[in-house]
């Protein structure tokens, strides 16, 4: 049996969780502590520093909590794994610096865990079906990724935003409309009290200028979609009355992008199987959008319940278990990294 403590610091949430491998049968969550740090709300986006000193003094008992939950002792860990890249630099380091201090005490290895790749495996935590080979959109406020995954640990990036991330269009909308930070689930509830076909945009990328097999026929952008969506709450002479109806045409010309380029890729490849992963998985419109495009081509759409979709510690734990199986080890030379590839990612240009 192996058991592996996941630690997540990358931005707002501090996480911890432990995972249990049994010799035969598939890794089981014992437990998952996520405390989500509601402080940048009033600044409408995620202030860097405070984010460090608030994990500085949650990792301790949101750890303990984890541990406990899982009627488990310290002794008992095989290894801790904790996200190390990419994300906020001083966020990094808090857990970084925790599961360095937790593994040396306890003589146990710790395992280095990208943080998107962590994205990668949390469906598989409650869905048999999220198991390569799969075609993966990988959509969270920082990064949105379409990535060919013939088995766990080969990843081929195939498209990628070429600027803002789709959460992180989720949330200028959301501040646009005049909704909490973080904005994405209010943009989704707003949306679906709005009328289809009132404002229209273009869904990004998708006019045919993008040939297949040319370079960025995959990628997607939002930035357009974002400044047509300024334009139009500028020019309603009743941004009240229009704004559900604003979300709505924003999300569906959003997730008109998203499913598109994601199912095209998987029928490219021939993967039945799509994985969606990251904080946008939360939306039920996207994942429902999703399925139905992808019966077109035979495929199954595989997603983790929101608390595994947003940032946690029990996808680190998981792909930790992978890492820890294959023999890698990480010394306490471990560094935290604002930006790091996926290790096994091929055709990363720029991430
Ligand atoms: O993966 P995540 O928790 O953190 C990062 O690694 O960035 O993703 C957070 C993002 C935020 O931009 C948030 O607005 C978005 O996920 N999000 C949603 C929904 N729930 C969370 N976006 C659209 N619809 C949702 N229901
Ligand atoms: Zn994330």
């Amino acid at each position: 049996m192996t058991l592996i403590f996941g630690i997540e610091t990358s931005c707002d949430e501090t996480s911890a969780a432990v995972i249990e491998k049994k010799e035969s049968g598939k890794p089981a969550l014992l437990s998952l502590v996520i405390l989500s740090q509601d402080v940048h709300a009033v600044f409408g986006g995620v202030v860097p520093e405070i984010a460090a000193r608030a994990h500085l003094t949650s990792i301790v008992p949101v750890a303990d909590k984890a541990l406990a939950d899982a009627a488990a002792k310290f002794g008992e860990l095989d290894a801790i794994a904790v996200t190390h890249a990419p994300g906020l630099i001083g966020a990094l380091l808090a857990g970084v610096s925790y599961g360095k201090a937790l593994a040396f005490s306890l003589g146990i290895p710790v395992v280095a865990v990208h943080h998107m790749e962590g994205h990668l495996f949390a469906a598989s935590l409650e869905d048999a079906g999220a198991e390569p080979p799969f075609m993966a959109l990988l959509v969270s406020g920082g990064h949105t990724m379409l990535i060919d995954c013939p088995e766990w640990g080969s990843y081929e990036l195939l498209g990628a935003t070429r600027d803002d991330a789709a959460g992180e269009a989720f949330d200028k909308v959301a501040k646009l409309l005049g909704l909490p930070y973080p904005g994405g689930r209010y943009v989704e509830e707003l949306a679906a009290r709005g009328t289809a076909g009132r404002f229209r945009f273009k869904p990004p990328m998708l006019d045919g200028t993008w040939k297949e097999n040319q370079p960025g026929y995959h990628d997607v952008s939002f930035s357009g979609l974002k400044t047509a969506v300024l334009n139009a709450v500028r020019a309603s002479t009743d941004v009240e009355r229009d704004r559900a109806d604003i979300a709505r045409g924003f999300q569906d010309a959003l997730i008109e992008t998203l499913v598109e380029k994601t199912v095209r890729a998987a029928d490219e490849r021939g993967r039945s199987r799509i994985v969606l992963g990251g904080g946008v998985a939360c939306n039920r419109t996207l994942v429902e959008a999703a399925q139905k495009r992808a019966e077109r081509i035979g495929a199954t759409v595989h997603s983790a319940s929101p608390r595994l979709s947003t940032d946690n510690a029990a996808m680190i734990a998981r792909a930790g278990l992978f890492h820890f199986e294959r023999g890698e080890r990480a010394d306490l030379s471990l560094n935290a990294y604002a930006t790091l590839p996926i290790p096994g990612l091929r055709n990363a240009v720029g991430f």
